[in-house]
This record gives C-alpha cells, structure tokens and sequence, in this order.
C-alpha cells in the first residue's frame, strides 16, 4: 500500500487534487479574476534568495515564540478558511492537528463547524469575524466566541465581492438536492474515496454556517445566505475598526492589511496585530505579493504591534523568508486545505511537520539557533522587490522626490 505520509506540500495538493470533487478542488485554488495576485502571492517567493552560511552553522532550532499572547511551538498559525465540504472532520480535525504541533488555529465565521466543538479541540483558537449584519448581531456573535473561550479575534475587512475567475467558478452545491446530484454527479461519482469518507459518518456535505447565530445550535444560515447578508452590510468605517476592537477585551488582529498608512491607522484603532495579507489573491486581483509589501509595514508598525503575514506560503523556508522581512509569524491556508483534502488530521500534521522541517533547515543553514534571530542579511533580496503601498509622501521623500518636487520638474 502507498505511503499516506507526503514530502511536500506540492504532493499534498496533488493528493488532494486527486481526491476531491473538482468543484471543491477548483474553491481550494481559486483566485480573483485573472489570478495576477494569486500568482505573485508564489513568484515572490521564488524570488528571494538565501544567503547560507558554511560553517559555523547552528546546532539549535529554536522555533517557538509567543504571538498574540499564545505561546507557539513555532511561528505558524491555521489561518482561517471557509467552509468547504473538504473533509467532514472539518475545522476540527484541522484544530487537533494544529493542537498536537502547538499551532493556533483561526477559525472563519464561515466554517461549518461550531466554535465550542473547535476550542474544545485546539484551546489556542482564535474567532474571525467579517463585518456582516448589524452591530448588535456582531457583538452577539463575538459574546458566543467569549463564552466558548476564543483566544483572540481576527477581524478580516479586506473584501469587495470581487466576482468571476476567468478559469470558471468553483461552484459548491448548498445542499444535496435532486438538481444537486443531477449537476454534480459526474465529478463526485468519481471521487469514490470522498463520498466514502462523508458516507462512513452518516453526514452530507452541508453549507450551513453555525458561528453566524448567536447561540450553539440556533438555527444557522447556509454559507450563501450569510454571504447575501453579508454583501448587504454597509462597508466598515475606521470607527468602525476602533469600535468592534473595542468590544474585544483581549488580543485583536486586523487582517488584510497592505498599506502602510493602513497599518498606522489600525494602531490608532487600537489593534494587537495585523496580518499583511491580499486574502490569498481571492481578493482585489493585481495586488501585490504580501511578502512584497511587509518590509515597509513591519518598519513602520512592526514595534508597536505584532505584524505577521500571510499569502503564498508552501514551504518552511518560505516562513524563514517571512521572518527574515519583518514577520512575527505567518498564517497558512492552502497549505492545511491540501493537506486536509489528502489526508485529513494527519495530513494537516504531516503539513505542520513539513513546515517545521524546512524552517529548522534554513535556520541551519543561516547558522540561526533561534527563528527571532532572522534577518535581511540571511536573504539575497533582488532589486525592485519590494512594495512600499500607501504612504506615497513618505515613498517619495524616501526616493528623494516629493509630489510638488516632481510636478515643479514637469513643469
Ligand atoms: C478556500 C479559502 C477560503 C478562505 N476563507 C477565508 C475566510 O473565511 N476568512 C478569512 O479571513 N480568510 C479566508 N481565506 C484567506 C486565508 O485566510 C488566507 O489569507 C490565505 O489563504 C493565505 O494564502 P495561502 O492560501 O496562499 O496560504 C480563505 C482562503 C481560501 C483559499
């Protein structure tokens, strides 16, 4: 028999890709539009270079640190995914692997499992939240995450409907009906191993969100009605911001930052942290890598609160380069999606463990004892890199030019 264990992350989206209907596949890959961002989230990877030691290597791989007051055995959160139907274990099983490799787990107020059924298996959990209804509906949702004991809270703004793919929709049936089956017969009848995994639990894949309502069992919208709901929500102000981080007494992220003068204003808000992330390129198609724009945001917030990054990470020496930028830590999704998709729990550990590997190679390499110690000097960083977003008065003094310098000189 095949060996379940992968070597790397590309064989886990391959196993995954194998194992899964296509249109839930397809929602796993998927990008904005012309995929640009999703894209650059990989290429700028690729385009950082290490600068490794020979000797004088380190012998030690201290990976832990402590982010958003959770200590972490190393600097990789879950980040938080919404529902769809990749395992039936769900969120769960993607919490205990976390769990059992001392990994946080965020957990998306569009998952399919209850938070209680969540923090019961990973304490280190963290609530998002997208800013969808009304202030009191908000607050009560985030009084639920309270009393299930919810770490911290992530509130993710960064979204704009952006609709069409031009590879096609990842289309999710809502509910298993006649039409349902009819449609995705063809690709689902030949995914046996996938039916079978849903079959042996006695559930169906089901597009209900629960930690929409205010109380554990309330009847719960489907993920579409939450989405409809949530398209009709007034877009958040920065009051806004302030209020909502407000009402969390505990650490606070603001993911999806990009800007620097976004940053400097999420401070003034009063958040904990902020994650420089573009939605994994689900978002705004053509916005840059997020490890492009972090050095810029890290310089200027990264001592005031924790900066951590997400968007393209595959590797551990992919967290390495994170780190070596500016980043506290990083956040994955793909990743733990393929991971969960080849192999549920264990593939999810078996992608903690890949990570983990990889990063304690780089930090021998870069003679690195401890992760806090990565620096600019490790990474051999090409010209034109980096992304400085927002702030253009201060790009431009940086540049030595200045708006009215420059119109004078046109002039
Ligand atoms: C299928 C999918 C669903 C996602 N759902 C959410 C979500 O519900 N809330 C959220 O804050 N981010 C969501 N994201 C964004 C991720 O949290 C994260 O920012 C992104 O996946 C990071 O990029 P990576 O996939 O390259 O690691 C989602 C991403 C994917 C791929």
């Amino acid at each position: 028999m095949a060996s379940t264990w992968f070597e790397s992350v590309a064989e886990a989206q391959r196993r995954a890709r194998k194992r899964l209907p296509k249109g839930v596949y397809g929602a796993l890959v998927a990008g904005s539009e012309r995929g640009l961002t999703v894209e650059d989230n990989l290429a700028a990877f690729a385009e950082l270079g290490f600068a490794p030691h020979t000797a004088g290597l380190a012998n030690e791989r201290n990976t832990a640190v402590t982010v958003m007051g959770q200590s972490l055995s190393m600097p990789v959160l879950i980040s938080p995914t919404g529902v769809q139907a990749v395992h039936p274990d769900g969120e769960v099983a993607v919490a205990r692997a976390a769990a059992a490799r001392g990994v946080a787990m965020g957990l998306s107020s569009f998952a399919s499992k209850p938070i209680e059924e969540v923090v019961a298996a990973n304490p280190q959990t963290f609530f998002q939240m997208y800013w969808v209804g009304t202030r009191e509906e908000m607050l009560a949702r985030m009084d639920r995450a309270r009393r299930a004991g919810a770490v911290g809270m992530i509130a993710t703004l960064d979204w704009s409907f952006a609709y069409g793919r031009d590879w096609g929709s990842p289309f999710i049936p809502e509910k298993i009906d006649f039409e349902a089956a009819r449609r995705y017969a063809p690709q689902v009848l030949v995914k046996p191993r996938w039916l079978l995994d849903f079959a042996r639990t006695g559930k169906i894949p089901d597009l209900t969100v629960p930690n929409m309502v205010a109380n554990p069992g309330d009847p719960a919208p489907t993920f579409f009605g939450a989405y409809g709901m949530w398209m009709q929500s007034p877009m958040p102000t920065w009051e806004d911001v302030a209020w909502l981080r407000e009402q969390w007494d505990g650490p606070f992220m603001l993911k999806g930052v990009m800007r620097v003068d976004d940053a400097k204003r999420a401070v003034d808000a009063g958040v904990t942290a902020i994650s420089v992330s573009n939605h994994g390129g689900n978002n705004l198609d053509g916005t840059p890598a997020s490890i492009r724009a972090l050095p810029s945001v890290a310089a200027a917030v990264g001592d005031q609160v924790d900066v951590l990054l997400d968007g393209g990470i595959r590797r551990g020496g992919d967290v390495a380069k994170a780190l070596a930028l500016g980043a506290k830590a990083v956040m994955i999704g793909r990743a733990y999606l393929w991971g969960l998709g080849a192999n549920g729990q264990a593939g999810v550990e078996n992608v903690l463990d890949l990570l983990r590997d990889g990063l304690g190679s780089a930090m021998t390499g870069l003679g690195r004892a401890d992760v806090s110690a990565l620096s600019r000097d490790d990474l051999v960083i090409p010209e034109g890199f980096e992304r400085r977003l927002g702030d253009v008065a201060v790009a431009n003094a940086l540049l030595g030019t200045s708006p009215a310098r420059a119109r004078s000189r046109e002039a």
